[in-house]
């Protein structure tokens, strides 16, 4: 069992970095503990972000000054948590480049419920028996099996852009594979191997053919300045978590549109302009797929996330993310050779279509005892299928242990990961 002591942060930060680590890290309290005497080196932010004071502090202050069920009230705490959730509602939208943010913004649960939503709302009541529907081959299970249940009611046909042996999408056959779809989804960027797809060309070939797209950003959007205009896709899913904010919360952004057609999802209080025992009339957006008390303390949090991460600037944390994948790749092949494998675009100098996840295996050690032996250092770091045995299966291997990196991470973190690895080849060998 591993013990957990407070210990002060102690980041060396690098000259170039674009952003200021040391003085970030600060910000993160968790970042404080210890392991076993070692400092914690949080290599897991592809499944779930730490949180910096000022989230917690936000939701903190929601409950314990303004608390109060949303739409509901018209007394001035009501009104004041309706003002925070619809101002985290506005925050969102601005980092994404939403057009109307105050509709076309519905807070979920996360971005597993947002592409829920999506297959069981506009999916339902758009396609039909044999219709067509592309999804690839390294898509997380949030993006795979709600369609393979859709599918499975409807008959659907589903098709899937296959990985090449440089771990990117095989386009070759993209045009024929297109035909006919009527709705493409994919993911902006894989949580196993880092790849993101050409979502330009992705999104052109959908538009030929008359298809509905839809993004799960879940990886993404925390990493990357997103623009849904520029991206040009219909939907796009993604979790609160993963930006910094809360559990509990995710986001799906959609074309008001689209939006204004589709039928509900959850049905509700909240979600309805009128209800008789017959039948019953749903309300505007965003609120109609917003049934029961949706996650208000939870958006507050996020809220506090967007703002957090838009004054350290999205553009920089890509390019920090980049930089510290970068020198991952680098050290971790110079350092371990043939011995280590790793699973995505490798090459360190070329980061234009690849994020800050790094999936690897260590000679033959099991995944899962890798990231166990690496906790006794203090490295967290996530071992399994990465909710995505589809691929897993196409890599040919059960798990890969995987390391992802965020705006508190630096060298001193790779390094410390990379003595851990050494340490548990000494073990293993
Ligand atoms: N989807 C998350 C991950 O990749 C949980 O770890």
């Amino acid at each position: 069992m591993a013990n957990l002591t407070e210990q002060a942060p102690q980041k060396t930060g690098i000259g170039l970095d674009p952003i200021d680590v040391p003085a970030i890290a600060a910000d993160f309290p968790l970042l404080r503990r210890a392991i076993n005497g070692h400092r914690i080196v949080y290599l897991d932010s592809a499944a779930s972000a730490q949180h910096p004071f000022s989230v917690i502090e936000a939701m903190d202050h929601y409950y314990g000054t303004s608390h109060a069920n949303v739409h509901r009230g018209v007394y001035a705490v009501a009104e004041e948590a309706d003002r925070l959730y619809e101002d985290a509602r506005k925050a969102v939208g601005r980092l994404i480049g939403a057009p109307h943010p105050e509709r076309e913004i519905i807070f979920t649960k996360n971005a597993t419920e947002s592409l829920n939503l999506v297959a069981y709302s506009w999916a339902r009541a758009n396609l039909v028996r044999n219709d067509a529907v592309l999804l690839t081959e390294m898509e997380h299970h949030a993006n795979l099996v709600p369609w393979l249940m859709l599918a499975k009611e409807r008959d659907l046909n589903l098709r899937y852009l296959s990985l090449d042996d440089a771990y990117r999408l095989n386009l070759s056959n993209l045009d024929r594979l297109m035909e006919g779809v009527r709705l493409a989804s994919f993911t902006l960027m894989s949580n196993v191997l880092g790849t993101m797809p050409p979502a330009a060309v992705l999104v052109d070939a959908a538009r030929r053919a008359g298809a509905v797209v839809v993004a799960d950003g879940a990886q993404f959007v925390p990493h990357f300045p997103t623009d849904v205009a520029s991206l040009g896709c219909d939907f796009l899913a993604f979790s609160g978590h993963k930006m910094l904010g809360p559990t509990g919360i995710g986001v799906l952004w959609g074309r008001q549109e689209l939006l204004e057609e589709m039928p509900p999802f959850i049905g509700g209080g909240g979600m309805i302009r009128d209800v008789t025992l017959d039948g019953f009339l749903p309300t505007e957006l965003p609120w109609k797929f917003e049934a029961g008390t949706p996650p208000i303390a939870e958006a507050v949090g996020l809220g506090a996330a967007v703002r957090y991460l838009e004054a350290v600037g999205m553009e920089r944390i890509a390019e920090h993310d980049r930089a510290l994948t970068s020198y991952a790749l680098q050290s971790l092949s110079e350092r371990f050779g043939r011995d280590i494998k790793i699973f995505g675009p490798d090459d360190p100098n070329d980061l234009s279509a690849r994020g800050g996840v790094v999936s690897f295996a260590l000679r033959d050690i099991h995944p899962h005892d890798l990231s166990q032996v690496l906790d006794q250092s203090g490295v967290c770091v996530r071992a399994g299928h990465h909710c995505a045995k589809p691929l897993m299966r196409r890599l040919g291997v059960s798990a890969t242990a995987r390391a992802s990196f965020y705006l508190y991470n630096d060298e001193s973190d790779v390094d410390a990961l990379a003595d851990a690895l050494g340490e548990a080849a000494k073990l293993f060998s």
